[in-house]
């Protein structure tokens, strides 16, 4: 086999290996004898020289006028789109997730492009009259400054697109720090930045572990605003350590997503949208189905019809067409999963399907489990309320819509929701009774479109919604107020009117 490929860090415009040369590998978890690539284990010394270089050039790309800003942005969409098919491949060879959803995936960071490309002509604020005559008052959205960007692992390209795409249109600057399980795809969607001939400094990318590379920058005086994607546990640590220094944070963490099957549902639609919210990337999503909530007098046909159609889902490495279950990421997440099955036996839950790892022929050389469902879960167990992130869910029998909704609500997180109803009554009173930032009806909890709000709350988030929609420019942009007095004299708001 040829040597892996040695990538390097990006600052300030030049490819550079880390202050201590220090090296760590990205794995297939299809097949752990395939390494992807060595990649720089940064220390804080990398991080200060890319906090550094973000701060210098924001000097002048603050200055760029914003729908300048925004063309690099669409071209960088036009080149993801030439090399789909191509990134696609490596991001399942480097974290497992099947093809097709990889292709979804690189697709997510294109329309990303699009929409916020359009954004640079748009950065709306707001003009209103003034209280006193020949006054003119509106508002502006600033840039923040530099902003660290730490992003997770299973949406590689999609959610790291999330963050710089609108953070760049706004004027800001990046110092971004991928999860080291995924540092290739982030590396691609970086050379694309290089490639369009976003300037120097603009856009930094340090890998390495969290405490060595992550905390540092969480921590870094010079960085005005932290985007992180990942657990609600390291989450909490981000969130005290931006405490620190008053920085702005955005949050995107956990979930425990549930979703409500009536007994008026559609039974296919609801068997087909379980299956792709629970068992699509292996489980591995903030927004997956991990609790179905399922009317008592269709609870044993939709078992029924769920076991069957997950029994037939094939599981194996992503680059073959056919698979719809890829890996488990790392070994430490297989034995999270593996625990977690242990704890629902414990606690008395049915495991109908699934639940043991799978080690035969080839499955013996990445990290693979099988679709599991337990049934018979109840609100008090953990499995019914600590996110596994594997493919592993939990079905939950209830007597009504009241007591369905109490069931999906009880819980820590609130990311996504989901109802299956034919009865259109019963389907609005659930978009307003669900606590998530996101419900669905009739479709599963995940799958959201990169154009609209997209964030929980509760363990799930700190109140910011992102993806490519306004409210991500939210995140990204600092208002500013302007007052300007055009009377030829002094005018006192709320005095010389009242
Ligand atoms: C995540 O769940 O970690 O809505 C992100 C979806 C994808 C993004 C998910 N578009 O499922």
């Amino acid at each position: 086999m040829a040597e892996a490929k040695s990538y390097r860090n990006f600052i300030d415009g030049e490819w550079v290996e880390s202050a201590g040369r220090e090296a760590f590998e990205d794995r297939n978890p299809a097949d752990r004898g395939e390494v992807i690539g060595t990649f720089q284990s940064s220390a804080p010394a990398d991080v200060d020289s890319a906090v550094e270089s973000a701060r210098r050039a924001i000097r002048r790309w603050r200055q760029v006028p914003a729908p300048k800003r925004a063309e690099y942005l669409f071209r960088m969409g036009e080149i993801l789109l030439k090399r789909k098919e191509e990134y696609a491949r490596e991001m399942t060879r480097e974290m497992g997730k099947p093809l097709r959803e990889a292709r979804g995936d690189v697709q997510e960071a294109i329309d990303v492009c699009y929409h916020v490309a359009g954004e640079g002509r748009r950065l709306f604020g707001y003009t209103t009259p003034s209280e006193l005559p020949n006054k003119s008052c509106y508002s502006l959205r600033m840039p923040i400054g530099a902003c660290g960007l730490i992003t997770p692992w299973n949406f590689p390209i999609a959610i790291p697109s999330w963050k710089l795409i609108p953070a760049l249109v706004c004027g800001n600057t990046v110092v971004i720090k991928p999860a080291s399980e995924s540092p290739l795809s982030c590396y691609h969607l970086v050379k694309v930045c290089q490639e369009v001939g976003i300037p120097r400094g603009v856009v930094n990318y340090v890998t390495g572990g969290g405490e060595s590379a992550g905390t540092p920058l969480t921590r870094h005086p010079g960085v005005s605003l932290i985007s992180f994607t990942g657990s609600s546990e390291t989450g909490r640590q981000v969130s005290l350590a931006c405490a620190e220094t008053f920085k702005r944070v955005s949050l995107e963490m956990g979930g425990k997503n549930a979703m409500i099957v009536m007994d008026d549902a559609r039974l296919d639609l609801a068997v087909e949208g379980a299956l792709w919210g629970a068992f699509a990337t292996t489980g591995q999503r903030c927004t997956a189905t991990s609790r179905i909530v399922v009317h008592k007098k269709v609870h044993k046909e939709f078992v029924d019809r769920l076991v069957e159609r997950a029994s037939a889902l094939k599981v194996g490495d992503g680059l073959d067409e056919s698979v719809d279950v890829g890996p488990v990421i790392s070994e430490a997440q297989l034995k999270k999963v593996m625990d977690y099955v242990q704890i629902g036996r414990d606690e008395g839950a049915d495991p109908v399907m699934g639940g043991v790892r799978l080690t035969k022929n080839e499955y013996g050389r990445g990290f693979f489990f099988p679709p599991t469902i337990f049934t018979g879960v109840t609100r008090g167990m953990r499995i019914a309320k600590e996110e596994i992130f594997g493919p592993v869910v939990c079905v939950l029998a209830a007597d009504g819509l009241d007591d369905a909704l109490e069931i999906a609500n009880d819980s820590l997180y609130g990311l996504s929701s989901s109802i299956y109803t034919q009865d259109v009554n019963r389907a609005f009173v659930a978009v307003r009774e669900l606590e998530t930032g996101i419900t669905y009806v009739n479709s599963s909890t995940i799958g959201a479109e990169t154009h609209l709000p997209f964030g929980g709350m509760r363990r799930s988030g700190n109140g910011h919604r992102e993806g490519a929609a306004h409210t991500a420019i939210d995140i990204f942009s600092e208002w500013k107020t302007v007052y300007v007095d055009y009377s030829g004299k002094l005018q006192k708001a709320q005095i010389d009117n009242n």
